[in-house]
């Protein structure tokens, strides 16, 4: 199974001056919120959306090659997702991130804030710059979508009756929709067809929902090493995911100890157990694998290129997450 950098490896040089060309557009902020944005964007993600951007982005030109506009929409991409991984954490109360400490752990909730809220104005006033209202409408329906998902997470903690729909739809806001939009923003500033956007759209929709269920899964599988961020969190925030929601219709007891929001001593070590044991893990698996042949079979029509090779293992690279 190919890393993250082999198949992004089509796009590392426009994902390494990526890189220094968002800290000189952070430059602009107060040294703290240039500090608090720098601590993160040195960590080093994994540059996935701003890769997608990229590939498709010279996937979809003639000879390959890629304008400063669609550079920026890579950008823009990357910006709003770390501002909302800053935020995210604040709500999550999360310790690490990327391997290192979390914004409002290394400064404070405050800054933090501020920080998030710096990063995402400062993509708005990028994003209004491209003068391409298009781009303008998808990427500024994201940071609404952003907003509305994390208050339907919060509405929803430890509600073990919640449906399977309301799941897929918060996963679609927090997670899809940065990834669906930019890649049809990158096809809207190549000119592409109505049914190619869409096909662009879908193609990001479906890799996001694979994504956040693959993410969803590791919380109960992996570690915080692995992980560089807190390992089984999600559960214990009454965060209800893919595998809790199957394993629910397995064991209707997990139902008593999620209502009384896992208060008991061990009730947290038993819950983990019994979706850990269950058939859920798998079926959860079973589902990113559906998004991701959906996500695979979006993207037949594009021209053959190295570029294009990169996307279409893209699915299996987030399923091999698993492994
Ligand atoms: C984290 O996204 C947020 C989720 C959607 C689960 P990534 O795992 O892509 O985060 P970085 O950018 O690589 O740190
Ligand atoms: C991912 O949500 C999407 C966003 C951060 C907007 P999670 O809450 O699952 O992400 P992690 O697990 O904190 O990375
Ligand atoms: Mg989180
Ligand atoms: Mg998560």
């Amino acid at each position: 199974m190919a890393t993250v950098t082999e198949l992004l490896e089509p796009v590392e040089l426009d994902l390494e001056t990526l890189l220094s060309d968002l800290r000189s557009l952070i430059g602009a902020g107060h040294p703290i919120l240039q500090a608090a944005a720098e601590h993160l964007f040195s960590a080093g993600g994994k540059r996935l959306r701003p890769g997608i951007v990229l590939l498709i982005s010279r996937a979809l030109s003639q000879g390959g090659d890629l304008s400063p506009r669609h550079r920026r929409l890579a950008e823009i991409t990357e910006m709003i997702h770390t501002a909302s991984l800053v935020h995210d954490d604040v709500v999550d109360e999360a310790a690490t991130r990327r391997g290192v400490e979390t914004v409002h752990s290394r400064f404070n909730h405050r800054v933090a804030v501020l920080a998030g809220d710096f990063l995402f104005a400062q993509a708005s006033w990028h994003l209004a710059n491209l003068d391409n209202l298009d781009v303008v409408k998808l990427l500024s329906r994201v940071i609404m979508d952003l907003a509305d998902g994390e208050v339907k997470q919060g509405l929803y903690r430890y509600d073990s009756g919640q449906s399977f729909e309301n799941y897929l739809e918060k996963s679609y806001c927090k997670t899809a929709s940065l990834i669906a939009n930019s890649a049809q923003a990158a096809g809207v500033l190549s000119n592409q067809s109505e049914d190619r956007l869409q096909l662009l759209h879908h193609f990001g929709r479906q890799l996001g929902l694979a994504f956040q269920v693959v993410d969803d899964i590791l919380d109960f599988t992996g570690s915080e090493k692995q992980l560089g961020k807190p390992a089984a969190n999600d559960l214990a925030s009454g965060y209800l995911t893919a595998p809790v929601l199957f394993a629910l219709q397995e064991h209707p007891s997990l139902a008593v100890l999620i209502e009384r929001e896992l208060t008991s001593a061990d009730d947290l070590e038993q819950a983990l157990q019994l979706v850990r044991g269950s058939d859920a893990i798998p079926r959860s698996r079973e589902l990113a694998e559906r998004f991701a042949r959906e996500s695979r079979e979006a993207l037949t029509w594009l021209p053959d290129s190295s570029y294009k090779r990169a996307l279409v293992d893209l699915p299996d690279f987030v399923l091999g997450r698993l492994c």
